[in-house]
C-alpha cells in the first residue's frame, strides 16, 4: 500500500494571452544572460543570494533526494585561496592537459588560466552534488544526481538573472580543491563554481550565436 500523504495542488490557470506575455517576457530576460568574466567588486544585499538558492531548491530531483548544497563564499581570504588553487589547476590544464581540439574550441571565448574574477566578484556560489548519504549502518545512494543538480543550477542562474545580477558558470578542472578549502564532507563533490555580481564597466562578451529554434527542436 502506498504511504504517500498528499495535499491539494494549487494551480493558477492563465489566459492564453497572459501565458504568451509571460513566456515572451521570460525569454527576453533569459536571452540577455551571458557568461561574464570581468566583474565589478561592488557588493549587494546578500539576501538576494538566499532568494536564488531558495529558488534552486525548488527544482525536481531523482526520488526527491535534493542532492545539492550551495556554499556562498563572501570571505576575501577564502576567495583568494580559491583563486590561487583554481589558477594552479587551470594553468596546468591550459598548458599541458587539454587536447588541442579543446583549446581550439575555447579560443573564440578568449579564456585562459587567469581567474581574477574569483577574487573580484563579491560572492562565489559553489554548488556541490551529493552522490550518497552515509549513516552509521548504511550508504544511501542518490539517483540522477547530475541531472538533478544541473536542473537546480539552471534555476539558480535564472533567478540571479531575474534579479539583475550576472554570473559565470565556471568549472576549473579538476575541482576537488574546493572540497578541501571549503571543508566539505567526503560525499559532497564540487559541481559548479559561480561568481555572482555586477559586470565591470564596459565589459565585453564573446560574439557567439545561439542555435536557431529549428536546430534545437523538432515537432513530430
Ligand atoms: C558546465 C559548464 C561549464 C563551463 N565552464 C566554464 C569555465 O570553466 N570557464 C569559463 O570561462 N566558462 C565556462 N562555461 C561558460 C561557457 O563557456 C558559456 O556558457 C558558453 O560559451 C556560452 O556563453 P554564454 O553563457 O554567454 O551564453 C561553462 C558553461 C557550462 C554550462
Amino acid at each position: 500500500m502506498s504511504k504517500m500523504k498528499s495535499v491539494k495542488f494549487e494551480h493558477e490557470r492563465l489566459s492564453r494571452e497572459e501565458s504568451v506575455i509571460r513566456g515572451k517576457s521570460f525569454y527576453e530576460l533569459m536571452k540577455r544572460r551571458r557568461s561574464i568574466r570581468h566583474f565589478s567588486p561592488e557588493k549587494f544585499d546578500r539576501s538576494l543570494l538566499e532568494l536564488a538558492v531558495r529558488t534552486a531548491g525548488t527544482a525536481p530531483s531523482g526520488a526527491n533526494k535534493q542532492p545539492w548544497k550551495f556554499i556562498i563564499v563572501e570571505s576575501p581570504e577564502l576567495k583568494k585561496e580559491i583563486r590561487i588553487a583554481a589558477e594552479k589547476e587551470e594553468k596546468e590544464s591550459y598548458e599541458q592537459r587539454m587536447p588541442q581540439s579543446w583549446l581550439d574550441d575555447l579560443a573564440p571565448l578568449g579564456t585562459d588560466w587567469h581567474k581574477e574574477f574569483l577574487e573580484i566578484a563579491p560572492y562565489l556560489i559553489v554548488v556541490f552534488k551529493i552522490d550518497y548519504l552515509k549513516t552509521d549502518s548504511e550508504i544511501k545512494k542518490h539517483y540522477y544526481v547530475n541531472e538533478s543538480v544541473g536542473l537546480a543550477s539552471g534555476l539558480l542562474l535564472a533567478s540571479l538573472q531575474n534579479m539583475g545580477l550576472v554570473t559565470l558558470t565556471h568549472t576549473p578542472s579538476p575541482m576537488n580543491f574546493l572540497r578541501k578549502i571549503l571543508n566539505r564532507p567526503a560525499n559532497e563533490k564540487p559541481f559548479l563554481l559561480i561568481p555572482v555580481g555586477f559586470p565591470a564597466e564596459n565589459t565585453e562578451v564573446p560574439d557567439i550565436k545561439k542555435k536557431e529554434f529549428n536546430e534545437i527542436c523538432e515537432i513530430i
